[in-house]
């Protein structure tokens, strides 16, 4: 095991049943780069979202706890599957806090959306859970929960413009539109409830109208821990916490092929992850 640097800088864990919470963690750099970074990515055990509520809790805390063990002072559950359904139960086993994407995800669609009218694409899991719709009433915004089963294990073969997968989305978002058209909804919004879909934005800018908001809760979640830490006092005020030009240091974990993760990892982080460590966190 790679033992926490001992450097007095904040540390951030951040976890994902396997790439996509990279997206998460690539908003996060530029917010806080004076924290220091442990990725965990769950990839043996991906995907995470055809899963049941038990196992989803068993896998999330597990993989909770060995980032606690690395020293993570702060937690980010860059997993929307594993925040829709186990975020109370990787509380109560931290030490430490912890924040989902559900929440900053459903902020951002509030603070986006005017017929407030929302589409939220997510796994199978999310929707049965209906963390977002839940999350989106709050706000006052009604929403259409997508499942796309097929999309995280297209994008885990890194089959991100791929024909096969165009077809796909076209596929979901009829039946997306469908629904909403049925339920007299009139949607302008679509949130990306899975933090693998960010990488296919190309695809999505592509089959839906011009006018329709396309976010993801990266960059919302990445604001959100950065207000946090500050009010925990564990960065300091003023703005020496961005505009640091030192790249941060960022540690890799994954529980699959290292050789996968730093191949298809570079492309969800948006530069080359050079090394990543192997750790069993069992079946
Ligand atoms: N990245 C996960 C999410 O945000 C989904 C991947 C999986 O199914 O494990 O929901």
């Amino acid at each position: 095991m790679t033992a926490s640097t001992g450097s007095d800088k904040i540390r951030i864990g951040v976890f994902d049943s396997g790439f996509g919470g990279l997206t998460v963690l690539r908003a996060l750099l530029p917010q806080i780069p004076t924290a220091e970074y442990f990725y965990l990515g769950d990839t043996a055990r991906l995907p995470y979202g055809s899963k049941s509520q038990a196992t989803v809790a068993r896998y999330a805390v597990e993989s909770a706890q060995l980032l606690e063990s690395y020293g993570a002072d702060y937690l980010v559950i860059a997993c929307n599957t594993a925040s829709a359904l186990a975020l109370d139960a990787i509380r109560a086993a931290a030490h430490v806090p912890v924040l989902g994407v559900i929440e900053t995800g459903a902020d951002s669609a509030a603070a986006a959306s005017t017929t407030r009218d929302v589409l939220v694409l997510a796994t199978q899991a999310t929707v049965d859970s209906h963390a977002y719709a839940r999350a989106c009433a709050t706000h006052g915004l009604r929403s259409i929960e997508k499942a796309c089963p097929l999309l995280v294990p297209l994008i885990e073969e890194g089959w991100i413009d791929s024909p096969v997968t165009r077809q796909v989305l076209r596929i979901y978002l009829e039946q997306a539109q469908a629904e909403a058209t049925s339920a007299g909804m009139a949607l302008d919004t679509v949130l990306l409830g899975c933090t693998h879909y960010p990488l296919l934005r190309g695809l999505l800018r592509e089959s839906l109208p011009k006018d329709m908001t396309i976010l993801d809760s990266a960059e919302s979640t990445a604001q959100r821990v950065r207000r946090q830490l500050r009010s925990l006092k564990s960065l300091p005020e003023g703005t020496t916490d961005t505009g640091d030009t030192n790249i941060p240091v960022c540690h890799f974990f994954a529980t699959d092929s290292v050789d996968k993760f730093r191949t298809l990892g570079s492309r969800f982080l948006g530069r080359p992850i050079e090394q990543v460590e192997l750790i069993d966190l069992g079946g």
